[in-house]
């Protein structure tokens, strides 16, 4: 298994990755257009590849302030392997070599396993509020107003 950066012929098996385990992802995260996204601003996008197959990835975002890890992803059939921790430890490293010293993420509070998942990593559960707010004009803005609280999957 290795964690490598996503390179364009990962396209395909990374957005059926991302489907598979976040199928009920708002449409502002759809995964081609977050891709390509993130792309136009860096590419910190990591894979987990086993045996020509990408079973993991995340994504890692670093402002010069604080390092942010997202869509944290390995398929159910390879989970409790040690992949999951593969990948943030990969992605930590790559922070601190842009020179952050602080990593932040956020669960949706129905997350609770992934507690677990980050705690035993080292995470530590900050006393924070986090707050968002979609500010372009698309209609995914009307699925937020609409389901944004109630069902967190913002
Ligand atoms: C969270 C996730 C990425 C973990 O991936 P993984 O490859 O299974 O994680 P690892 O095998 O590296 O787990 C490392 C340790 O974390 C803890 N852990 C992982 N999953 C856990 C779970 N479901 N419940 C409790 N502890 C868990 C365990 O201590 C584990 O070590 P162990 O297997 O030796 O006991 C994976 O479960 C996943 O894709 N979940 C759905 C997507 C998601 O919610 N992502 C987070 C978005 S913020």
């Amino acid at each position: 298994m290795v964690i490598r950066k996503y390179q364009e012929s990962d396209r395909l098996a990374l957005i059926d990755l991302w489907k598979a385990v976040f199928p009920e992802d708002p449409p502002h995260n759809e995964p081609s257009q977050v891709i390509d996204s993130k792309l136009a601003v860096d590419d910190l996008i990591f894979v987990a590849e086993s045996d020509g197959k990408i079973v993991g990835a995340c994504m890692v975002g670093y402002d010069g302030h604080r390092g942010w890890l997202y869509a944290v992803a390995v398929l159910p059939e390879y989970r409790r392997a040690g992949i999951g921790a593969r990948l943030v430890e990969h992605a930590i490293r790559c922070l601190k070599e842009l020179g952050c010293v602080k990593v932040n993420l956020q669960i949706r509070s129905s997350n609770a396993e992934v507690v677990a998942f980050y705690d035993s990593l080292g995470f530590k559960v900050e006393d924070r509020v986090s707050m968002g707010m979609l500010v372009d004009d698309s209609p995914s803005r009307k699925f937020y107003e609409i389901y944004g609280e109630k069902d967190e999957k913002v």
